[in-house]
């Protein structure tokens, strides 16, 4: 990839997009034998698990729905335990549906514990969490992660929809950069 100078650059590549989609491919059999003759809906959190959802939802073979939602965090620390507010919610009711939670990674797991609760409490029939990456290693909120495609060390990432300031989302590997 072309970088403009003022970016970080790639220290190591930590999966490779190859890896990746293997796994994808993986996860989305798990999915699709665990929610065989049900439908099922992926709900997932703009921007930066789209790319995860999309890449999963092709490899997924029951019957599916999308929807998405935004927020935004009280806080300028990225992955610092803040305040989480919906600023754009999902278009439709997810009550008596099946829904999968995907996340582009868990790292303290506040965000993901807030949408955990927010969702419960709009009655669906059942309700769990996909994630790309997995930082456990920094977890503070205890959460339970039904599919989790990489377990990966404490040290920042980007690629497949993980950015540094906006940038980099569209890389189709998973790198290490070292942020200034
Ligand atoms: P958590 O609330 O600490 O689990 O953090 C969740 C959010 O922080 C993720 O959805 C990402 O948007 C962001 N984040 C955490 N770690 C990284 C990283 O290594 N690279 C890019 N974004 C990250
Ligand atoms: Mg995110």
């Amino acid at each position: 990839m072309d970088l403009p100078s003022a970016l970080p650059p790639i220290e190591r590549v930590l999966l490779t997009a190859e890896e990746i989609d293997a796994r994808v491919g993986e996860v989305a059999a798990q999915i699709s034998a665990d929610f065989t003759g049900r439908e099922l809906k992926l709900v997932s959190v703009l921007k930066g698990s789209v790319f995860f959802l999309t890449a999963l939802a092709r490899r997924i073979t029951v019957p599916l729905k999308v929807d998405f939602l935004a927020i935004s965090h009280f806080t300028n620390q990225p992955g610092a335990p803040g305040v989480v507010r919906i600023a754009k919610d999902l278009d439709d009711a997810i009550e008596g549906e099946h829904v999968l939670l995907v996340e582009d990674i868990v790292d303290t797991g506040f965000t993901t514990r807030y949408l955990m609760q927010n969702l419960a409490g709009r009655g669906p029939a059942s309700l769990g969490i996909c994630t790309l990456l997995d930082r456990s290693s920094r977890r503070i909120a205890r959460i339970p992660i039904n599919y989790s495609c990489f377990e990966i060390p404490d040290r920042f990432v980007v690629g497949w929809g993980l950015d540094y300031k906006q940038l980099y989302r569209n890389l189709d590997c998973i790198a290490v950069i070292r942020p200034e």
